[in-house]
């Protein structure tokens, strides 16, 4: 009799622990329990707050490996310039909205190695010959070395040039033209219309100025890279039509647009896949989980390329 009771009061009792559980756990992320959380950055209120933070899983030894032709005293352009904490006091402020922070440790260092991976393809001096292959050669510049033009749309007028400044390429993902700058600038709080110069100077605000494009969509109701990188998109019938799907594709047609999507397997873009994978290899994740559409050979680009943030 005994027995048969506690075994029938048994689910029960499973019950009401599993609900005190759930609201224990929805009151968590209500209060954003800072104490537990303290994860070293502004994050009362964050969904992300309890979540392994990119310090956790990228130590400065793998930026190190990364990119370790970045100082080389006879080929880098910006020796010096670029290092582990300006990318870790760029991206703490990015954490709180998920950057690094969301879906896990796993989804966390292949965001990482993704927004990484564009910055090294578009930073690199690497030539097959150079020391270490060519997707060693990460960080290698901080700026356009021959500009062939200034970069300034006289007809911006949200954005207009500003009277001796130049607009030529600078910064982890490089920013060409007064307008990228103007908008650019406003998103990070800092006068880059008038001091464009400050991506070339200070490496936390050109990490900064990079991961603010990653996680910021271009136009409303588009989504950001990491949007798609993440999973925090679904493709409607029309994004579905032009070929677009979650995954790092869909971040080149985000960042790049026509100039690197949409045009077969160009060399363009497959450079960047390639740092990309190697980024994960390097990092112990294995390119073997780069995840599905990688590339972005057969897709339309969300936005014609004037009206991207790239040259
Ligand atoms: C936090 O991490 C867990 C796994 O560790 C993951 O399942 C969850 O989605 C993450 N939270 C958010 C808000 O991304
Ligand atoms: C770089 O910019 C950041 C943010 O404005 C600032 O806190 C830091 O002092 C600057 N670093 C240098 C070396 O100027
Ligand atoms: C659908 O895609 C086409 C081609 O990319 C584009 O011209 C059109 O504006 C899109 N329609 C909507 C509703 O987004």
């Amino acid at each position: 009799m005994r027995m048969s009771r506690a075994a029938a009061s048994l689910p029960l009792l499973l019950l009401v622990v599993v609900a005190l559980l759930a609201a224990a756990e929805a009151r968590r992320h209500k209060d954003g329990d800072e104490k537990a959380c303290d994860k070293g950055w502004e994050c009362s209120g964050s969904r992300f707050c309890c979540n392994d933070t990119i310090t956790d899983y990228f130590k400065a030894y793998q930026f190190e490996e990364l990119f370790a032709n970045r100082n080389d005293p006879s080929l880098a352009h910006a020796a010096g310039f670029w290092d582990y904490q300006a990318f870790i006091t760029a991206a703490a402020l990015f954490e709180p909205r998920g950057f690094g922070t969301t879906g896990g440790k796993e989804v966390g260092m292949k965001e990482v190695a993704a927004f990484l991976g564009h910055v090294g393809a578009k930073t690199s001096c690497g030539y097959s010959v150079a020391t270490g292959g060519p997707l060693a050669w990460g960080l290698c510049y901080n700026h356009e070395l021959s500009p062939s033009q200034s970069y300034c749309d006289n007809s911006n007028e949200l954005y207009p040039c500003v009277e001796g400044v130049e607009y030529y390429g600078r910064g982890a993902l490089p920013v060409y033209w007064n307008y990228n700058y103007g908008v650019i600038g406003q998103g990070i709080k800092q006068d880059l219309l008038n001091h464009p110069e400050l991506l070339e100077q200070n490496a936390t605000l050109a990490f900064e100025a990079a991961i603010w494009r990653w996680m910021t969509p271009m136009k409303r109701k588009q989504p950001s890279a990491h949007d798609v990188f993440v999973g925090n998109w679904k493709p409607t019938k029309n994004d579905t039509l032009s070929k677009r799907y979650p995954g790092f594709g869909a971040t080149m047609n985000i960042l790049y647009g026509d100039l690197i999507c949409g045009q077969g397997s160009i060399d363009k873009m497959n450079v960047i896949v390639s740092h990309y994978r190697h980024y994960l290899d390097l990092m112990g994740v294995g390119s073997d989980n780069a995840g599905d559409n990688l590339d972005c050979a057969d897709q339309v680009a969300f936005n014609p390329s004037s009206k991207n943030l790239d040259s």
